[in-house]
Parts: structure tokens; C-alpha cells; sequence
């Protein structure tokens, strides 16, 4: 099964992401946790990509869909995989059309996870990451058992770095003028569903659980 998550920043993809994959048994693949490590590795791609990730913007379509191109290539998607973050333009929704007709593959369900914007501040300004692990967490609706401390692996926890007001306020901008087409262009094709993302992070998960009939 090939899935993707389109939603706002902080909205929970990532979140759901992890149910979906232990459910389904494939790869999650989320462009923000690629840039990231390469960001953390000092790799070209890295250093170009955090211009953009620093300031809220997206990187741009060509540099995704080259870093995409070679992803979905490996061996462990050749089951399917859920997409989280990418695509986030109409360009690279069809740069992935042209990908998965070239691996002859076909997409069957974008899950649209819709919220209101209020309620996109608190949650993504208590989120807290894992620096190895990259599990998430929430100081106020999902935290830690110890202070600052990944509970799965040990290490400690960060705040990142476009979880400020402003910069959270500038992905929403560009959530909607950029990424919100999506919406219109999935349910075109009859696979967009949409899913109410506004409850707690089960509800949100019996949503999808129901949404994709697993
Ligand atoms: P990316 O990492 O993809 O960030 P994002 O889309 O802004 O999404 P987030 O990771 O912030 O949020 P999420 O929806 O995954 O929410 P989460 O589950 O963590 O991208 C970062 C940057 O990389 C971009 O700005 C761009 O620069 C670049 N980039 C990435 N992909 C790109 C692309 N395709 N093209 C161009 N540039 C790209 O949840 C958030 C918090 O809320 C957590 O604390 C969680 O515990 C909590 N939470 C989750 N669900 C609930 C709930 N139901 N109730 C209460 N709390 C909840």
C-alpha cells in the first residue's frame, strides 16, 4: 500500500505516521526527518536545506524530488510505504506521479488531516524530538516518562529550531497558499480522504484506522 499524509506543520503526521507503519508493516518516509539528518551530518544536501528549514520555507522541488527519486528505489518500499511531508506542492505531486508510473506503482489513498489553526501554536511549541530516535513527544498532551529523556532510547530530547512563533506562523502561510491545492488536486483523482485531526491523538488514530480499513 502506497499512502501519503497531507496536513498542516504540527497537525500530527509524524505522530500517526508511527501507528500506520507498526500497522501495515512498511516504511515511513518523512522528508523533514531526511533533511534533518542530513542537516545533522554537515552533507551538502543538508547545508542547502537548512537555509530553508531555518527561516520556514520549503526546499525546493528539485532538490526533494532528486533526494525522493533515490529513496523510493530501495529495497524496503518495494511493499509500499506512507509518504509524510512530501509532497507539499503541486510540482512535486506530479514529479511523484511521473516517479511511481516510471516504478510502475500507483498511489491509493492521500489522508488529509484537517485542523484549525489555533490550536497549531501549543502543540508544535511543546513538542520535544529525540535526537536519535526521532520519537516524538509533547509536554502537555503526550510526555516523557523522565524529564527531557526519550523513553524508547535513552537519549535527550530537543526543541527544533522552526518551533518558534514566528517561524511556525510563516509554515503556516505557506501551508496554505502552497501545499492546501494538494487537496483539491488528490480528490480529483478520487484517493483524497479527508480526516478530522482535532481530537486527542487516539481519536485522531481511530480516524485513520478507519479511514484506511486496517
Ligand atoms: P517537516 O518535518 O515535514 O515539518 P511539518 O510538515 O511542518 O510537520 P511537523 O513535523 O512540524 O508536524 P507533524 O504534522 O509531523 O506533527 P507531529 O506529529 O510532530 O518539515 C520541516 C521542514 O523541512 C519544512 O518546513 C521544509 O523547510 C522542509 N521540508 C520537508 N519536507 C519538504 C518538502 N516535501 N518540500 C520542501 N521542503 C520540505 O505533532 C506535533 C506535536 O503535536 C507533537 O508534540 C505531538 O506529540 C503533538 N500531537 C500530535 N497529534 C496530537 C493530537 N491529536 N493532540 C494533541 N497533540 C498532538
Amino acid at each position: 500500500m502506497i499512502l501519503l499524509l497531507i496536513g498542516p506543520p504540527g497537525v500530527g503526521k509524524g505522530t500517526q505516521a508511527k501507528f500506520i507503519i507498526e500497522k501495515l508493516n512498511i516504511p515511513q518516509i518523512s522528508t523533514g526527518d531526511m533533511l534533518r539528518s542530513n542537516v545533522r551530518e554537515g552533507t551538502e544536501l543538508g547545508t542547502k536545506a537548512q537555509e530553508y528549514m531555518s527561516l520556514g520555507k520549503l526546499v525546493p522541488d528539485q532538490v526533494i524530488l532528486n533526494m525522493m527519486r533515490s529513496r523510493l528505489s530501495d529495497k524496503d518500499c518495494l511493499n509500499g510505504y506512507i509518504l509524510d511531508g512530501f509532497p507539499r506542492t503541486i510540482n512535486q505531486a506530479e514529479g511523484l506521479d511521473d516517479l511511481l508510473n516510471e516504478f510502475e506503482k500507483n498511489l491509493d489513498l492521500a489522508l488529509i488531516m484537517e485542523i484549525d489553526d489555533s490550536l497549531i501554536i501549543n502543540r508544535l511549541s511543546s513538542r520535544r524530538s529525540c535526537k536519535s530516535c526521532s520519537k516524538i513527544y509533547n509536554l502537555l498532551f503526550d510526555p516523557p516518562t523522565s524529564q527531557g529523556k526519550c523513553n524508547v532510547c535513552g537519549d535527550d530530547l530537543f526543541l527544533r529550531e522552526d518551533d518558534t512563533p514566528q517561524t511556525i506562523q510563516k509554515r503556516l502561510d505557506i501551508y496554505h497558499k502552497e501545499t492546501k491545492p494538494l487537496i483539491q488536486y488528490y480528490t480529483d483523482k478520487n484517493i483524497g480522504k479527508s480526516i478530522d485531526a482535532q481530537g486527542s491523538i487516539e481519536e485522531v488514530k481511530n480516524n485513520i484506522i478507519d479511514a484506511i480499513n486496517i
